[in-house]
């Protein structure tokens, strides 16, 4: 684990040499700069991330949103997500599709836009159960890759981007925060429903980190980012100062 932002944790980047020994760069210098945020849910990994990626003109993926579609499918499917056979069946028949524009993210299955849908607290409550199953995973895991390899630069965001989906991004951040401030959050951003209070989604949160803990993870070359006592332009502006020390690191070498 590392806590600075000031230099690169990535790959450094190989180049040919004037004996015209090749060396293999790490990082395709065509693909541009993939940025991976991982972290546990309300720590504000999308705010984070959508930030960065306006900041240093990159696309935005929140891969969250993908297992939250596949989840918003089976419910309205009438589907127990609960069975993992079930789940492993019908993983593939929705169509996901997202817009990595990171001023204006959307998330749609079959074409019906369910931005607004996939943060509903049955969603919500739902999810962790879909997003253990194999199959389910195979499947997003392909599609995030796909989207990453074509983007031409983008912060990704996750649980397992920087360990699983993207293992050879040159920034990996690993962003946390108190789990009273992630509750606060979260709250905040739930759509729908009955009220729910801080201290409710805190218990409920406790337990969803839980059930995802199998699919999180911090890589070992990530820097770990508290925003607990930090402001959004904060955390904001340290991911922006790890990927430019990155993007010098793995681009002029
Ligand atoms: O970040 P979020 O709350 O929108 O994520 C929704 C669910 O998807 C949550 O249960 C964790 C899971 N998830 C995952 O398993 N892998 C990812 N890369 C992203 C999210």
């Amino acid at each position: 684990m590392r806590t600075g932002t000031d230099s690169c944790p990535g790959r450094v980047a190989r180049v040919k040499t004037s004996a015209g020994l090749a060396e293999e760069s790490e990082t395709d210098r065509g693909s541009g700069l993939v940025v991976a945020v991982d972290g546990p849910s309300g720590a504000g990994k999308s705010s984070a991330s959508r930030g960065a990626a306006r900041a240093l003109g990159l696309r935005y993926l929140d891969t969250g949103s993908m297992y939250r579609a596949l989840t918003w499918w089976l419910l309205d499917h009438g589907a127990d997500t609960t069975d993992p056979e079930v789940v492993a069946r019908l993983a593939a028949e929705p169509v996901i599709e997202v817009g990595t524009d990171p001023a204006a993210p959307w998330t749609r299955v079959d074409g019906t836009d369910v931005s607004e849908a996939i943060r509903t607290r049955e969603v919500t409550d739902a999810v962790s159960a879909v997003a253990a199953v194999p199959q389910v995973r195979a499947r997003l895991i392909a599609m995030q890759r796909e989207i990453i390899a074509s983007a031409g630069g983008i912060v990704a965001e996750g649980r397992d981007i920087g360990t699983v989906v993207a293992p050879e991004a040159p920034v990996k951040v690993y962003l946390t925060a108190s789990a009273a401030v992630r509750a606060v959050r979260r709250t905040a951003e739930m759509a729908g429903g009955p009220p729910v209070t801080a201290a409710q989604t805190e218990a409920d949160q406790a337990l969803r980190d839980q059930r995802d803990a199998a699919q999180s993870a911090m890589a070992a070359d990530a820097v770990e980012i508290d925003s607990t006592g930090l402001s959004l332009a904060e955390v904001v502006a340290r991911i922006v100062a790890l990927a430019t020390a990155c993007a010098g690191a793995v681009w002029t070498a």
